[in-house]
């Protein structure tokens, strides 16, 4: 599974894009707008921070006309960026495009398994199902997310799942077990990943009963 993060945070980027554990980013126009300094030098910064993995840049436009030229002005900012594109029928047209003039996309906000079928029929590389804008409704996230990846287990589809709008650790833990693809996660989940109690307390009991033997040089 590929662990993407979803941030529009070049500087925290920064600090763990040197690490084998980041596969690539997600942004959109909620986290470009919350970062300081100009969304387009921002983004331009995160794609080469990458490298060759894979950043998602989101449309901004309305008119399905608009957002397909706005896609290929946002595909051509760099080689690894995928665009983002909502799932609405009002694309659709303009995502068949972009596929068959090898525009690699991204299908945000997908909450059926319908609409992951339709997206992937249209060749785009990844779909993102939401979970936890489900769960925010009484709905199920992850019973979501397993449909779309039994749906897929099916067929053939070259289009990746990449279980976006997660909200918990566990979460993380449950869409693995899906077996999507990618995970998209925030830095604070990120960072909550590393932790567990027991791992924290056993580090301070192997330290502590080390101290009683005196040994100062080991090896
Ligand atoms: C990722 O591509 C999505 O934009 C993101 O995961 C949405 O998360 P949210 O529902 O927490 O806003």
């Amino acid at each position: 599974m590929k662990l993407f993060i979803d941030t529009a945070d070049s500087a925290f980027l920064k600090q763990w894009a040197s690490t084998a554990l980041i596969d690539g980013v997600t942004t959109n126009p909620t986290s470009l707008s919350k970062e300081e300094g100009e969304p387009l030098a921002i983004v331009r910064d995160i794609c080469t921070v990458m490298g060759n993995r894979d950043v998602s840049v989101e449309v901004t436009e309305r008119d399905p006309d608009v957002v397909y030229q706005q896609a290929r002005k946002i595909a051509a900012l760099a080689d690894n960026v995928v665009v983002k594109v909502p799932c609405t029928q009002l694309y659709a047209h303009t995502i068949d495009r972009l596929v068959k003039d090898g525009i690699r996309l991204n299908i945000t906000l997908v909450f059926s398994v319908v609409q992951a079928l339709y997206m992937a029929k249209l060749g785009v590389a990844y779909i993102s199902p939401f979970v936890g804008r489900l769960d925010d409704i009484d709905s199920d996230g992850l019973g979501f997310i397993a449909d779309v990846c039994t749906a897929f287990a099916r067929y053939d589809f070259k289009t990746q799942i990449l279980a976006a709008s997660i909200r918990s650790v566990r979460q993380i833990h449950e869409v693995a077990q899906c077996g999507v693809d990618v995970v998209t996660i925030s830095p604070q989940l990120f960072t909550k990943g590393f932790y567990h109690p027991l791992s924290e307390k056993g580090i301070e009991k192997f330290l502590e009963d080390w101290r009683k033997t005196e040994i100062t040089t080991f090896p």
